[in-house]
């Protein structure tokens, strides 16, 4: 049997124009730009205005991947988007992407792992790619956080952002191939990172809705230490899988929560600062967007090149984590 791979050939995001600065966060909450900085990287984040969805911002991710790809949306075999704000409970934001574009009857649905989304939807189209199930599909990181998050709450509000990034999936190079991979989730440490109310368990009330309910309560230090070993095992994990050392790495693109967990996990895998895309400052943390938003930025900056090895590592709601070396 001849085998089967899965390459990257488009890349593309969407940030939406309004910016939140570290100043504009001093007027509603008890903080300081020196704070955040210090403690987080992000000196501002992009938010939606009242007119844009998730999936406003996945339609132009999507347009400039197909672009890149050289891609009709017509030749998409399926779509799969990974949120935790979708634009509705359903239907899907895949689907309602699929028909926006033209994209035709094809398979579309949204999956949910939080900030990891983005590398479990990889995976998945490793798996739809390399079986043959599909020669060409879009994989999408989507999230508008700034619609659930908590603005009373000083230890989280500073650090969302909203953003979408999309990568087109090929069977045919050239490309990123997407190599070694690692995912997992624990749920018996999910009350960590919640929305509590909303979904089956606890429907929306007015008492739900007053005692802030809808919006992301998170345990901002348990989830610091979970992710910090989430991120290094899983990129030694996908490297393992791959058959590849960590000192033949060149870049790493991961999940931008935090810079000291980025910096933690490059030190871990003895990184030079170049070698590390950061792009955090800019956007904050935007959830199952960051990596490919970063990805688009890494690729279209030239930080990625030929032949260039890269490691991509997240953790996030679930709790979930994942990585995945890419070859280009
Ligand atoms: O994508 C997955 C989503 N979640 C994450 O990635 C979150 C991971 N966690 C983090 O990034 C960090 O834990 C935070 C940035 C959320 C918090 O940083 P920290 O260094 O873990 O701070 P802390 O929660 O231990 O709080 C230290 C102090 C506390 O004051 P006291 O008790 O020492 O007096 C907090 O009340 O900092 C205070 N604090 C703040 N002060 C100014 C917490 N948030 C702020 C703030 N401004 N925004």
């Amino acid at each position: 049997m001849v085998s089967r791979n899965a390459y990257i050939v488009g890349t593309g995001h969407s940030v939406p124009e309004g910016v939140i600065t570290n100043a504009d966060l001093e007027k509603i909450v008890d903080t300081s730009d020196e704070w955040i900085t210090s403690r987080t990287g992000i000196k501002e984040r992009r938010k939606a205005d009242d007119d844009t969805g998730s999936s406003d911002l996945v339609a132009e991710a999507v347009s400039d991947a197909l672009e890149m790809a050289g891609w009709e949306p017509e030749d998409v075999q399926g779509i799969i988007v990974g949120t935790v704000t979708p634009d509705y409970p359903f239907p899907s934001t895949a689907a309602i992407v699929a028909d926006r574009l033209g994209m035709g009857r094809i398979p579309a649905y949204d999956f949910e792992a939080g900030c990891t989304a983005f590398i479990y939807g990889l995976i998945q189209a490793k798996a739809f790619v390399e079986s043959g199930m599909m020669d060409r599909m879009i994989v999408v990181g989507a999230d508008c956080l700034t619609r659930i998050t908590n603005w009373d709450d000083r230890g989280s509000c500073i650090l969302f952002g909203d953003g979408a990034g999309a990568v087109a999936v090929s069977s045919r190079g050239p490309g990123g191939r997407l190599g070694g991979w690692h995912w997992g989730s624990d749920g018996s440490l999910g009350q960590h990172l919640i929305q509590k109310a909303g979904g089956s368990k606890r429907p929306a009330s007015h008492e739900t809705v007053d005692r802030n309910e809808h919006t992301i309560f998170m345990n901002g230090s348990r989830i610091f230490k979970h992710a910090v070993r989430a991120m290094h095992d899983s990129c030694m994990e996908a490297l393992k899988k791959d058959g590849t050392e960590k000192s033949s790495v060149d870049l790493l693109v991961s999940h931008q929560a935090n810079l000291r967990i980025i910096d933690a996990t490059a030190r871990a895998l003895e990184l030079e600062p170049e070698q590390v895309f950061i792009n955090i400052q800019k956007y904050g943390n935007t959830s199952a967007a960051s990596i490919p938003i970063a990805l688009d930025e890494a690729y279209r900056s030239d930080a990625i090149g030929e032949s260039s090895t890269v490691v991509l590592a997240a953790f996030g709601a679930g709790l979930t984590w994942g990585g995945m070396i890419l070859h280009w």
